[in-house]
């Protein structure tokens, strides 16, 4: 039962009482009583349970001792497969505000109100804790305006709290654009050195390779977790010796939607070749590998804050690099590469990549959040697949690496019984609000990349067939499961009118 439903349901041997406390707890008017299989027995109101007392009822009274027809003997519901427009009808023709939904059994499964037909469902919104302004005007008051300020050492402590590092490792920037870029910078990659990066990823993975003038080549993805698929890996590492006499010098990884690689193998083959592996760890903060953080899987890695990634400082990202001493050239290039001279002394080309001191007091208060933003993330998409199971909406969830857990950034699926690609279901589930999305387009068809080598092991590259029925759900932090049926029962009723 999901998080939400819990709040809202007690069993056959709740007291009056307990029922009054939940609802204050819950700061709700209405529960649902459901026997050990989860049956709903009846609907329970503010006003049954005051009646009742107004009868002579103590408050330890069983709410089932209670006269039946006091408590919701009969009660509106809808069947979980019903469509969301039978819904809505049921909810206005019936003047309530929320609903049940239940399955076959008669079993709980879902709440629908009101409210969640005409509210936006967006994609992912960023979210305040609610002590951000509270740092903000700290930071302000404290005339730390200018780009460094004691907020930057704090927020990066506490980055590298959450991924249990050194705190000298981790480089506060300005972007994860910018943590890749500079993490490249430092590593020396320039004119015509070869980056392996995967094609089915954010274009930010692969934009900093051409910012150094080296020539990145793609990479596709398993058919199961999305990540690096490690016999292309190969290939293209082979294809590079051959043709460029030399192994290229840097693997990108990128954990999409908060997955990982099956970083064990990846890193048997880029030792063998003395590759650096490089994680784009953009959409993982907060996931783990094997028990531990993302972050940590390769040489650096780099994060982003940006407005809908886990936690935000509207812009910004870090790098983590591997030890002290290159985590102080990351700083050093970030800062125009400024030699540590008492007047202007330079003798690289650096960039002024830093995150500046507010940015980073939003960061601080932000980051407090990450492991409940976490679970509930990890909520919603637990959330959509019972949803699309009750349904009957077939969905390939992108698998989770054995022993890892991911953060779910976003719920992503493909629905290869159904046709997504080109995007009409998707350009209608936006016109009513709902904001469905397509996954990453891989880079191997951008037509900027239209000149690059893609290694894969299939004629039909597996990252071409996920962008075709591949779907990110919307998964705004609080969005509630009413919504969620919403989505998906708007998104089932489409695709059965193109299939
Ligand atoms: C996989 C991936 N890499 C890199 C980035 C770049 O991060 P930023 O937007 O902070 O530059 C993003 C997000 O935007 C991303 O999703």
């Amino acid at each position: 039962m999901n998080r939400d439903l819990c709040k809202r349901t007690i069993n056959e041997d709740c007291s009056i009482l307990s029922a009054l406390e939940l609802m204050e707890r819950g700061e709700t008017r209405t529960l649902y009583r459901c026997d050990s299989n989860g049956v709903l027995l009846s609907v329970v109101t503010e006003g049954d349970l005051r009646r009742l007392l107004l009868q002579g009822q103590d408050l330890n009274s069983l709410v089932s001792e209670s006269s039946t027809n006091q408590c919701g003997k009969s009660f509106i519901f809808a069947h979980i497969k019903d469509t969301d427009s039978v819904v809505y009808e049921l909810l206005m023709k019936h003047r309530i505000e929320e609903i049940p939904l239940l399955d076959d059994d008669g079993r709980l499964r879902s709440l629908v109100s009101r409210s969640d037909y005409f509210e936006k469902i967006p994609l992912s919104n960023p979210e305040l804790n609610g002590t951000e302004v509270e740092h903000i005007s700290d930071a302000l008051a404290s005339n730390w305006i200018a780009p460094v300020g004691p907020y930057i050492t704090m927020f990066e402590e506490k980055i590298a709290a959450e991924l249990e590092t050194d705190a000298e490792k981790v480089v506060a920037v300005a972007s994860g654009t910018a943590a890749i870029h500079l993490i490249l910078a430092s590593l020396g990659i320039g004119r015509n050195d070869v980056v392996l990066v995967p094609t089915f990823t954010f274009i930010a993975s692969a934009a900093p390779i051409e910012y150094c003038g080296a020539i990145p080549v793609f990479i596709d993805c398993t058919a199961d977790t999305w990540g690096i698929c490690p016999e292309s890996l190969r290939k293209a590492i082979i294809f590079s010796i051959d043709e460029y006499g030399t192994a290229p010098k840097v693997l990108i990884t990128a954990d999409i939607y908060g997955g990982a690689s099956d970083y064990n193998l990846v890193s048997k083959i880029c030792d063998e070749y003395e590759i650096t592996i490089v994680q784009d760890a953009a959409e993982a903060f907060g996931s783990t590998y094997e028990g531990t953080p993302s972050g940590l899987q390769g040489k650096y890695a780099a994060l982003s804050f940006n407005g809908n990634k886990m936690i935000t400082t509207s812009g910004g990202g870090a790098v983590i690099a591997p030890d002290t001493e290159s985590a102080k050239t990351v700083r050093y290039l970030a800062t125009q590469a400024k030699s540590d001279q008492i007047y202007y002394h330079h003798e690289r080309i650096g960039f002024n990549y830093r995150l500046s001191n507010i940015l980073a007091a939003l960061g601080v208060a932000q980051i407090n959040s990450l492991a409940d933003r976490v679970s509930r993330k990890i909520l919603i998409y637990e959330n959509y697949k019972k949803i699309c199971a009750d349904i009957g909406l077939q969905v390939s969830w992108m698998e989770t690496v054995p022993e890892s857990k991911n953060c779910r950034w976003l719920t992503v699926g493909r629905l290869d019984n159904y046709v997504v690609y080109p995007g009409q279901t998707i350009r209608s589930l936006n016109q009513k609000g709902i904001e469905f999305r397509h996954v990453w387009k891989p880079l191997h068809m951008q037509p900027v990349f239209v000149n690059k080598r893609l290694f894969s092991v299939s004629d039909n590259p597996v990252s071409e067939q996920i962008f075709k029925s591949g779907i990110c759900f919307p998964s705004n932090l609080d969005i509630t499961p009413g919504m969620q049926f919403r989505a998906v029962s708007v998104l089932s009723q489409l695709l059965r009118d193109v299939r």
